[in-house]
């Protein structure tokens, strides 16, 4: 059964090597990044400041995104900071991709 409200992008919406910030009304917003055609699904605000990590840098051979602001890190597969000054975890997502579109669960 769909649930359209936990529709989050359309995989072919997210470039290889790139992210897409994914806005919600009255929640944070989601970034939701394709390293190689595998897909992460990360709060997009960086949890050292307020910076977009949609807007980072993306390491696809490390499968990190680096922020924008002050070059902190972040695992994408894990929210683990990876690098200063960013020492608390990212919020990682789980999601499914159906017929290719991304969906966000629970
Ligand atoms: Fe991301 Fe500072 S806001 S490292």
């Amino acid at each position: 059964v769909m649930n359209t409200e936990t529709f989050l992008c359309r995989a072919a919406d997210v470039p290889d090597g790139g992210a897409l910030k994914i806005e919600r009304a009255g929640r944070p917003p989601l970034a939701v990044f394709n390293v190689g055609g595998r897909f992460f699904v990360t709060d997009d605000t960086c949890t050292h400041g307020e910076a977009s990590l949609s807007e980072g840098e993306i390491d696809a051979d490390e499968c990190v995104v680096e922020c924008p602001w002050h070059s902190g890190a972040f695992d994408l597969a894990t929210g683990k900071p990876c690098g200063a000054p960013c020492t608390i975890a990212l919020k990682i997502h789980a999601f499914e991709c159906r017929d290719g579109a991304l969906y966000l669960l629970g």
